[in-house]
């Protein structure tokens, strides 16, 4: 019924791809879970190690004999003083009061480059254990990397929030794109543009992007249901990748206040933020959001904002303190509901089969 040549490509039953979510949310279950399903399971793997990513795709592995993918961080050049660290962690500091958390220890500053060396070992796991499909977001990767992938069978995605990315992506070799709708929750993919002009709706994305690129296109941003799906596809799209509606899933590894929050959580209640990492991500709003809102701008670069936050995030899962937590989520959080990847999907699956019936009468 929804077979095009995107679920060809990728091996699939449906044209259904659980986003791909670091932090600890795309356990192996919920990854091996949704591939068992006929839909694509994605790793988050942008803060794995080398090691736990192999680890992780073992354990898939066990679980599923069906296709899943990877994703990756392409990093981005950033530039910090002492200074500007120092500062950064004076600004925290109140707040690891708050949560009786230890004062960091004093912080290497980090240098772009070893982001670099830490992707080229993320991919070379990647090849060893014959991932079939890996993806990337904040960028595309450089020309050795992506002609390596290919050498080695990989299918490749990239992410892109304007045409112009998408134009990028297709002209790089990529082999398909997810477009990402400023409804979507987590970081923005953007790497071409500045933050606000990589805000386009999903509605005014998903056509425009197809008329410009001949790869397939997959929709992100909102997505929760059955009428997601359709409306994606009626605007071109052969596809779509939803991220909170599997993040509240029994099988994810998002913690259970997290998802609770989520369930409770009314459309007008995200915002944009760069407190947490340095990059803009759109999350339930809360106190840290709120009280680092002056200081937004003056905040050191992704991934040096995340490392200083890190305790901070970290005391506030442990404590279940949801004025701290980084608590990453679309637009239609109304549409979410704890229940199994089954569920989710068996309903995606018979509200779009209603929808086309009532399309025939
Ligand atoms: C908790 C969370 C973590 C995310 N982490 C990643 C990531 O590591 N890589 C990535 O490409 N996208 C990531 N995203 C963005 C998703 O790929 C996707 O764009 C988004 O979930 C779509 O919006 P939705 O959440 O409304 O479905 C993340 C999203 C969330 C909610």
């Amino acid at each position: 019924m929804l077979r095009n040549e995107l679920t060809e490509f990728l091996h699939i039953e449906y044209p259904i791809v659980q986003a791909p979510m670091a932090g600890g949310v795309t356990t192996a279950e919920l990854v091996a879970q949704v591939s068992n399903s006929g839909c694509l399971g994605m790793v988050g793997a942008g803060y794995m190690t080398p090691i736990q990513i192999r680890e992780q795709i073992r354990e898939i592995k066990r679980l599923t004999s069906n296709n899943f993918g990877i994703n990756l961080f392409v990093p981005n050049e950033f530039n910090v003083t002492e200074n500007e660290m120092e500062l950064a962690n004076q600004i925290l500091q109140p707040f690891r009061d708050q949560l009786n958390v230890q004062p960091n220890e004093p912080l290497k500053i980090p240098h772009s480059n070893d982001a670099y060396e830490t992707l080229k070992e993320q991919i070379m796991v990647v090849i060893e254990e014959k991932v079939p499909v890996c993806s990337f977001t904040f960028g595309v990767p450089t020309k050795e990397i992506i002609a390596l992938l290919k050498k080695h069978n990989i299918i490749l995605i990239g992410t892109a929030t304007t045409v112009q990315e998408a134009v990028a992506i297709e002209e790089k070799g990529m082999d398909l794109v997810v477009v990402q709708g400023s409804e979507a929750g987590g970081h923005r993919g953007n790497f071409i543009g500045g933050f606000q002009e990589s805000l386009v709706g999903l509605m005014s994305l998903i056509p425009q992007v197809v008329d410009h690129v001949s790869i397939p296109v997959i929709a992100a941003g909102g997505i929760m249901d059955g009428r997601g799906l359709m409306a994606s596809i009626c605007l071109g799209a052969k596809g779509v990748q939803m991220g909170t509606a599997f993040l509240t899933c029994t099988e994810s590894g998002a913690p259970r206040v997290y998802k609770e929050a989520i369930c409770k959580t009314t459309e007008d209640e995200t915002i944009f933020t760069r407190a947490f990492s340095g990059k803009w991500a759109r999350g339930i709003k809360n106190k840290f959001m709120l009280d680092m809102q002056k200081h937004e701008t003056s905040l050191p670069d992704f991934p040096i904002q995340n490392t200083l936050t890190q305790s901070i995030r970290r005391a506030a899962t442990s404590q279940k303190n949801l004025d701290y937590m980084s608590l990453w989520s679309g637009q239609s959080p109304r549409l979410a509901k704890n229940q199994t990847v089954e569920t989710l999907i068996k309903n995606i699956l018979s509200e779009a089969k209603k929808i086309i019936r009532n399309f025939k009468n």
